[in-house]
């Protein structure tokens, strides 16, 4: 059977056979299904979504289109997060060296920007020396000895998400749940991970606008997540603002090393929240154990021996004169109330255009651009006071903010 006719099935709203992915997974990953012929299925599976068990036939045969990492000899317990994608969302950067600091193995594989979400590959790529590419064996040896280790997708691991997780970003066709649940679950299969927390996002800045819709993607991951033998533990957190003050790659990684050296606010809360979620599901400990590995300067000590196993120059912890935009542009209130609305996919969309994020698979991203907010949802602010700043081009950000003359609370970050 010629893949045209997987394509013709999927058109017309059939079932795809679990033979039928296999093979799409295989061509995807080896290169002999064409980019045209996979986009147009991508397509006809954004519109005539796959069932739950044809979702599972594809994530296993992304899972199985490379390698399985085995990380057997490392100490227990192995732990991998994920995020569904958010604005501003850095938090593997904070969470990773966390998470080891306290006694966990982490093994993660990690994408890069989709839509305008951005990616944590992007992000570290951002950094000097900072290398995303370790294969297999590097990852394994660099965790057995210093408990963590990253890299972006590889055509080893989970080589076809590779593949479709680019094509995703530049043919209209991320927003799918199947799509969605396939390819974080086939990296998290390929990992080789024994616990996995997933942060599913929810608001404008997430592919999953509303609530019913991220509870939708959420019992998805678990079903499928457990039919393929995960355990998961899952929470959804907000999406409608951006998570913490910075959007834009090194921007994001520069905050993310303020948390490690003890900032507090809306991302070291989620931060906290998902080590706790680890931890207890490991039986290591608890949210408070986080709080005091972040306190006393552990995480941080991991971050930098972390960043140093990867080759990025370690003077990033000292200043944040690196990577840094030329022109520094300012939006200021024009009317004094308190912020009712931020909106993330304004904000987002607001830093692809800067060219901090891809249009087309092969566009150059420009690290350095990109904006710092100065208030949130919930802040009481005056006339002429700084809302944000945008590092590079200017952008029309300021429909992004709306003002109540009223008090409005600020939002909880985690939902449920
Ligand atoms: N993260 C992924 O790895 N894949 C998606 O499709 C969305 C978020």
């Amino acid at each position: 059977m010629s893949f045209i006719d997987t394509i013709k099935v999927r058109r017309e709203g059939g079932v795809n056979t679990g033979e039928q992915l296999m093979a799409l997974a295989r061509g995807a990953a080896d290169g002999t299904i064409p980019d045209y012929q996979l986009s147009a299925w991508l397509m006809a599976a954004y519109l005539n979504p796959l069932t739950p068990p044809e979702t599972a036939d594809l994530t296993k045969a992304m899972a199985d289109s490379g390698e399985k990492l085995d990380l057997t000899g490392l100490p227990k317990p192995w732990v991998d997060k994920h995020s569904t994608g958010g604005v501003g969302d850095k938090t593997t950067i904070v969470l990773l060296p966390l998470l080891a600091a306290c006694g966990l193995t982490v093994v993660k594989m990690s994408g890069r920007g989709l839509g305008i979400t951005g990616g944590t590959v992007d992000k570290l790529s951002s950094v000097p020396g900072f290398r995303m590419d370790l294969t297999p064996e590097e990852m394994k040896e660099q965790a057995k000895r210093i408990g963590l280790a990253i890299t972006g997708q590889t055509p080893r691991l989970a080589p076809a998400d590779k593949k479709l997780y680019a094509l995703r970003d530049v043919t209209g066709t991320v927003g799918s749940v199947p799509l969605i649940v396939s390819s974080i679950l086939s990296k998290k299969l390929a990992g080789g991970a024994e616990t996995v927390v997933l942060d599913v996002k929810c608001g404008s800045g997430a592919f999953m606008k509303t609530l019913p819709a991220a509870q939708e993607l959420a019992r998805w991951l678990r079903e499928i997540g457990q039919f393929c033998g995960l355990n998961l533990h899952l929470s959804i957190t907000d999406m409608s603002q951006p998570l913490g003050r910075a959007v834009g790659n090194a921007l994001e990684v520069k905050e993310a090393i303020r948390v490690l050296k003890g900032e507090k606010g809306r991302l070291r809360d989620v931060c906290v929240h998902f080590a706790g979620m680890a931890l207890t599901a490991t039986g290591r400990g608890s949210a408070s154990d986080a709080e005091k590995a972040l306190d006393s300067g552990a995480a941080l000590a991991k971050a930098k021996e972390w960043f140093a196993a990867q080759g990025a120059d370690l003077g990033v912890f000292e200043s944040e004169d690196w990577c840094s935009a030329k022109d520094v542009s300012e939006l200021r209130a024009e009317q004094s109330g308190w912020v009712s609305i931020l909106d993330a996919q304004t904000i987002g969309q607001a830093v692809v255009d800067m060219g901090g994020g891809r249009k087309m698979r092969e566009d150059y991203i420009d690290s350095s651009v990109g904006i710092v907010l100065h208030a949130a949802v919930g802040d009481r602010v005056e006339k002429g006071q700084l809302l944000a700043e945008l590092h590079g081009p200017i952008q029309d950000i300021g429909r992004a903010f709306e003002m109540s003359d009223t008090s409005v609370p600020a939002r909880s970050v985690v939902i449920e």
